[in-house]
């Protein structure tokens, strides 16, 4: 019966957690970083010891390949990524990329020929320090000038950073791979959520994964001496902003328990003691399965905030700095997942994604399925982040099992 090596893949796994490892025991890996171009060099640098031919594509993205017999046979992607949000955890991206290096190495090591290539592939930019989904959505032929030209980290920084490592901006979308050259996407991540731990299963089959929509919000009043300017007259831009933080959370609270909307920042200016705040800048994010609810959500938030800025005598300004439509995952690879699950005992769940990932613009192209492992307490994002190693060996030995059966299904 084929299985992972368990001794290797924690030895990588544990070797991966050092890289850009955190006072508070978790990674820092933002995208570009150095810790996060070492990761990447290590990944390959496994890949070559273990005699897989390695390749690096015009987004960056980071792989190594097991090949088919046949030459012209399309290729199952197994992946993840190796970047993290400041601060991150050590599991997030992280397992998913391990595991995929595992499972070609397992496959090669059994001497199995399969009617596929399979490729364990470390996406670029999955967090989105940059743009969000960057290395999955240009193999996707997804990666649009609109996003470009507005991401998420800001157009400076995407410039600066892609010079550093010697990326061309004209060149990324040249990382687009033909649908028919791939067989599918399988990726394993920790769930971040709770759902798992609280159904007491060991897998989750992802059905769908909600959507995001990303905004930078500029609140301008007037800064003013603020020992004398009279609390009555007063555009104070903070306040704005904070009567917009509540209005987001009473508004999706109330009217649309199927979104989650996150207020992750808010800088004010000139930022002292004695000045009444002149400009608020605040990061907005909405979130939902349904993508028609993100646009009622949206559309109801942006007119309640118009009207509460006027009356505040705040100017408002709102910028659309990235989105991730929702998307639902394939059906077959789910039932090919549940039963590679069932295969060796471990319970499943079936769940929606409430946290992004590359599956999500993969899925529009070619069949993608994730598999979840419980993540304690749900947290992510944080160096806290924890998965039993169990869970994690249990994790790969199904994506091993389900990129097995999709590649022998697979007509190739
Ligand atoms: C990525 O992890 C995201 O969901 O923001
Ligand atoms: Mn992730
Ligand atoms: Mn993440």
């Amino acid at each position: 019966l084929i299985a992972v090596n368990a001794d290797r893949l924690r030895a990588d796994f544990r070797a991966l957690c050092e890289i850009g490892r955190t006072q508070a025991g978790g990674v820092s890996r933002t995208t570009f970083s150095d810790a996060h171009l070492d990761a990447r060099e290590w990944f390959l640098r496994r890949a070559v010891a273990a005699g897989l031919e390695t390749r690096v594509d015009a987004a960056g993205n980071h792989s190594a390949v097991l090949a088919a017999a046949r030459s012209s046979a399309p290729t199952l992607l197994l992946g993840s990524h190796l970047d993290s949000v400041p601060d991150g955890g050590r599991f997030d991206g992280a397992l998913g990329v391990v595991a995929a290096l595992e499972a070609l190495r397992a496959v090669n090591d059994a001497g199995l020929a399969l009617p596929v290539a399979l490729e364990a592939i470390d996406f670029t930019d999955e967090e989105g320090s940059l743009v969000g989904l960057l290395g999955s959505l240009a193999l996707a032929g997804a990666l649009t000038q609109e996003l470009l030209e507005a991401p998420r980290g800001g157009r400076e920084s995407l410039v600066a950073e892609l010079a550093r490592v010697g990326l061309s901006e004209a060149q990324l979308k040249d990382a687009r791979r033909p649908p028919e050259a791939l067989a599918g996407y399988l990726e394993l991540h920790i769930e971040q959520g709770p759902e798992l731990q609280r159904h007491r299963a060991q897998i989750g089959v992802v059905t769908a994964i909600a959507g995001s929509r990303s905004f930078r919000l500029l609140f301008e009043g007037a800064a003013r001496h603020a020992g004398t300017t009279p609390m009555s007259s007063r555009r104070d831009a903070l306040l704005g902003a904070a009567r917009f933080a509540l209005l987001v959370r009473d508004t999706v609270v109330d009217r649309f328990p199927g979104c989650v909307g996150t207020v992750g920042a808010i800088e004010v200016e000139p930022s002292a003691f004695n000045v009444v705040p002149g400009r608020a800048r605040l990061l907005l994010e909405l979130r939902s399965p349904a993508a028609e609810q993100l646009d009622a959500l949206e559309a109801q938030l942006f007119r309640s905030a118009h009207r509460a800025a006027a009356s505040d005598g705040l100017d408002l300004t709102i910028e659309r700095v990235g989105r991730w439509d929702p998307v639902e995952l394939d059906a077959k690879t789910q039932a090919a997942i549940e039963r590679g699950a069932q295969d060796l005992g471990l319970s499943t769940l079936r769940l929606v994604s409430g946290a992004g990932h590359d599956a999500q613009a993969l899925a529009p192209v070619t069949r993608a399925g994730m598999i979840f492992v419980p993540s304690i307490d749900g947290i992510s994002h944080d160096p806290a982040e924890h998965t039993s190693w169990l869970h994690c060996l249990n994790g790969a030995n199904v994506l091993l099992r389900a990129a097995l059966s999709l590649a022998q299904s697979s007509s190739g």
